[in-house]
């Protein structure tokens, strides 16, 4: 794992103890935990990073865009701060980040927790989307067009009438730079699919899935979740973004999934 490494995320750490690695859904960027930080601080070293062009993070490098180097590139900022071994915590996005960073260093990984997330590739449809958008933003030249589309895949009804849910998270579109929208997008199209991977996970792992996701369905999770031995899955009755819609019921199920794993690991 050499590639990419020198353009390193941007880190935001807080709290003592074993590392929980943190990792973002697409659009957002590190403050989408911030209910999960101050529920776990005090227990663990809550660590986030930003994907490229998005919170405090640089732009993404030129190369082709690709979710392994911006996970190798995670490895190396672990690596400047001395942390070994972790813990990590993705949602949507940040799970299949998670997949690409269980590929590349899985002798550093003690537990896993995949939220609202999925282990297959995209099908056709699904790329050509993403190709479209990442190549919009990049010809506006911002990301305004994706703000509403964002939110109404992201939130579930009832989250988007309640303003302190959706607007940080229109605020956390608005903050991602075109260059970030259309890596991660381009990314997001080429990755592999880790479907093949979740017989092989020997890690404790908690599955979170939502029941009204209208990105990954539930019974994908479901099916997910049975194929990695001993995995735990929790069901939560709201929209994709589960850690901002239920951030009570996210919590009491990582932390109670977690603090133990880290503790046994
Ligand atoms: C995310 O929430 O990270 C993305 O919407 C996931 C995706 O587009 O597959």
């Amino acid at each position: 794992m050499t590639e990419h490494v020198d353009t390193l995320p941007a880190v935001h750490e807080t709290g003592s103890g074993d590392t929980v690695l943190f990792l973002h859904a697409f659009t957002l960027d590190a403050s989408q935990w911030d209910h999960q930080v101050a529920a776990l601080s005090g227990d663990v070293r809550c660590v986030r990073v930003d994907l490229w062009g998005c919170g405090t993070s640089p732009q993404p490098p030129p190369d082709t865009p690709s979710l392994d180097s911006f996970a190798a590139s995670v490895l190396a900022a672990l690596d400047a701060r001395g942390i070994d071994r972790f813990s990590v915590v993705g949602l949507s996005m940040g799970g299949y980040l998670a997949f690409a960073m269980l590929r590349l260093a899985p002798s550093r990984i003690r537990a896993l927790a995949l939220c609202s997330t999925r282990s297959a590739a995209d099908d056709t449809p699904r790329r050509e989307d993403r190709l479209a958008m990442a190549d919009q933003v990049e010809r506006d030249q911002s990301v305004e067009s994706i703000v509403e589309p964002m939110i109404e895949r992201l939130l579930s009804p009832a989250s988007r009438g309640e303003a302190h849910v959706a607007d940080p998270v229109r605020g956390r579109i608005r903050r991602c730079s075109p260059a970030g929208i259309a890596f991660a997008q381009r990314a997001m199209a080429a990755r592999t699919d880790s479907t093949g991977m979740l017989g092989s996970i020997d890690v404790p792992t908690l599955v979170i899935g939502a029941t009204h996701d209208a990105i990954i369905p539930i019974a994908e999770v479901r099916a997910m979740s049975g194929a990695i031995t001993g995995a735990t899955l929790v069901e939560l009755d709201c929209g994709h973004l589960a850690n901002l819609e239920e951030p009570r019921a996210f919590n009491e199920a990582l932390g109670s999934f977690l603090v133990p794993a880290v503790a046994a690991s």
